[in-house]
């Protein structure tokens, strides 16, 4: 299997075993999570689920559950009530203790408000997500307030991280994210305390979010590619 079609097992899957009738659902973004939010839509499509209310992470999402006629609600909105049932989403690391890292799509802000959100959260990933040390290879993005792109860089340099302003493709200058921000993308050397590095990025001034996920065990179907899928609760 290529890894889109590993992609696109994996997201089926996670559907198929944990989405139920009559949930609030949070809907993740990115290559892995939209077949799981086209698997979505073809269940309600085919009667084989009814009364979803679902929670979008992004514009890219948004619209793929607008092809797919998915009912949308924000947290805010009476009928979901700020909690969710499930959030299903991908990520760029997932190490053993189920942390991660997310926001490689650049969506991190909304995609951890709705994780945070959920009673259980489910990563999808394929088998190269998978790494023993996060921050590493892959870099973690926070957003940022522009203002403070300097003072931030500045400051994450002194933690010891390598910052990168992510550029944007086919326009000219920096990444703007759906909140008017920009994106910081870090890694590190050597191995790092990614719980104590979630809270201590956002206390810099000027940080919005970070894409480390620690403080949830969610669990991760992992596709192979020999077509299985693993589950690790
Ligand atoms: C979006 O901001 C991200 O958090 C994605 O969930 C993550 O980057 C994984 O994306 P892919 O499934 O496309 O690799």
């Amino acid at each position: 299997m290529n890894q889109n079609e590993i992609k696109a097992l994996v997201g089926k899957s996670a559907v198929e075993k944990l989405v139920k009738s009559g949930m609030k659902l949070g809907l993740g973004t990115g290559s892995t999570a939209l077949p799981a939010v086209r698997h979505v839509g073809l269940l309600l499509k085919e009667g084989k689920l009814t009364n979803i209310k679902a929670v979008s992470t992004s514009l890219q999402t948004s619209i793929e559950c607008e092809k797919w006629g998915i009912p949308l609600y924000t947290l805010n909105s009476g009928e979901i009530g700020g909690r969710l049932d499930l959030a299903i989403d991908g990520a760029d690391e997932v190490d053993g203790r189920h942390w991660c890292t997310k926001g490689g799509g650049g969506a991190l802000l909304i995609e951890k408000i709705t994780a945070y959100a959920s009673a259980s959260f489910c990563v999808v990933v394929d088998e190269s997500k998978v790494v023993e040390n996060l921050g590493l290879k892959f870099p973690v993005p926070l957003e940022v307030i522009p203002e403070a792109r300097r003072t931030v860089t500045l400051t994450l340099e002194k933690m010891g991280a390598g910052v990168i302003l992510r550029e944007a493709l086919r326009k000219a200058g920096p990444v703007i994210t759906e909140h008017g921000n920009i994106l910081l993308d870090i890694t590190f050397k050597n191995p790092v305390n990614c719980e104590e590095l979630e809270t201590e990025c956002n206390r810099i001034p000027g940080v919005v979010e970070n894409g480390f996920f620690t403080r949830l065990r969610p669990v991760v179907f992992i596709g192979h590619s020999d077509g299985s899928v693993e589950i690790k609760q």
